[in-house]
């Protein structure tokens, strides 16, 4: 077993937005819980130890937390690479000049659009113009930025503008994220699942903009899944490079690992070198051992380790049955079912706005 090489402190899961697309846990009201400035310090000092290179500082929005630059200094002062992934909301001047003299590696800044109406329509908020303010203070203090974006039905037709949207703002690295459906993007799935005919187009957009701005801007694209004759290889297979700390002290193997009903691992009953080595929820998906027949017996089973477990629990109930993405599963027909419904429908996505996640 190797190391963690990234670990994300989900510092808060209260946040000034409202995505639909959230993947946030459903059931905020049980993560009132947070861990205090000394138990992070703690933690962090544990990630160190068991070989973590890189910190990404997540949440919710981590910059509710008034203990934000104390954690980035104490994270500097180990030596891990600290990435801060935030929409900006209160990231003014003098907040960032702060989390700067504390030793902040990174910055990475959503946005739901290419412009101010659809994007706080998306994130439920007036917020476009403060993420653009922010961003030129990132790029100001010399950070690399990164800008990300959730694609969806709503907004995959504008890529060309949030490319130039990215180039203007002078963005080091633009992600471009087609939503992955648990949690409240899941609930949401009927109005955000793209239909194949902007799939191809977004692919196009995006093949001939990383031609042109080839060494200028590197442009991921995240997969839409859904479309995907294999699944993705999750967190790079379960239990085996990343670790996430939830803000009252769980530990997941992956983000969205808590709905999966598996035992909790708790920073205040073991260390995370021990939850790492041993807990249940680590062991239960990691290597082949677990796999169902289909994908034990599959070449590809090294590559895409039976895709995610998340996924297959969400569409299927059983998170040790293959992902139903794959074409090979006997649960495809799941996945096919919702990609010919997204086909049919004319819903151009305004509908998703209608179910939101509390705020927490
Ligand atoms: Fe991956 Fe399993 Fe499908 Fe093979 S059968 S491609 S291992 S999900
Ligand atoms: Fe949990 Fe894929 S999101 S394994």
């Amino acid at each position: 077993m190797d190391s963690p090489f990234g670990f994300v402190a989900e510092l808060t899961y209260r946040c000034p937005l409202a995505c639909a697309y959230c993947s946030n846990p459903v059931n905020l009201s049980d993560y009132t819980d947070e861990l205090n400035t000394a138990q992070w310090r703690r933690v962090l000092a544990e990630a160190h130890e068991l070989g973590v290179l890189q910190c990404h500082l997540s949440g919710g929005e981590p910059l509710l937390r008034r203990d934000l630059a104390d954690l980035v200094a104490s994270a500097n002062d180990l030596g891990l690479y600290t990435n801060l992934v935030t929409s900006a909301i209160g990231l003014s001047r003098p907040r960032a000049e702060q989390l700067r003299a504390a030793g902040l590696d990174h910055v990475q800044i959503s946005i739901q659009a290419h412009e101010a109406a659809l994007s706080d329509q998306i994130a439920g908020t007036p917020s476009f113009q403060r993420k653009i303010e922010a961003a030129r203070i990132v790029k100001e203090l010399g950070w690399p930025l990164t800008l990300n974006v959730v694609l969806h039905r709503r907004n995959i037709d504008r890529i060309a503008e949030v490319v130039r949207c990215a180039e203007l703002l002078g963005a080091d690295r633009l992600e471009l994220a087609n939503t992955q459906y648990y949690g409240w993007a899941w609930r949401n799935r009927a109005a955000l699942l793209p239909n194949r005919a902007q799939l191809e187009r977004a692919e196009e957009v995006v093949r001939a903009t990383r031609a042109r701005l080839a060494g200028r801007m590197d442009v991921l694209y995240v997969l839409p899944d859904y479309y995907s004759q294999y699944p993705k290889p999750c967190m790079g297979g379960w239990g085996k490079r990343q670790l996430i700390v939830t803000p009252n002290g769980d530990v997941l193997p992956c983000l969205a690992a808590h709905s999966l009903g598996l035992p909790r691992a708790s920073v205040h009953e073991e260390s995370l070198a021990s939850i790492w080595a041993g807990s249940p929820v680590f062991q239960r998906f990691r290597g082949n051992g677990w796999m169902p027949d289909l994908c034990r017996n599959c070449d590809r089973r090294d590559i895409d380790f039976g895709g995610c477990r998340c996924q297959a629990f969400q569409l299927t109930g059983d998170a040790s049955r293959a992902d139903p993405v794959c074409h090979l599963s006997p649960d495809h027909h799941i996945v096919t079912d919702a990609v010919r419904a997204a086909n049919e429908t004319t819903c151009a996505g305004e509908a998703l706005l209608d179910l939101r996640p509390h705020r927490g």
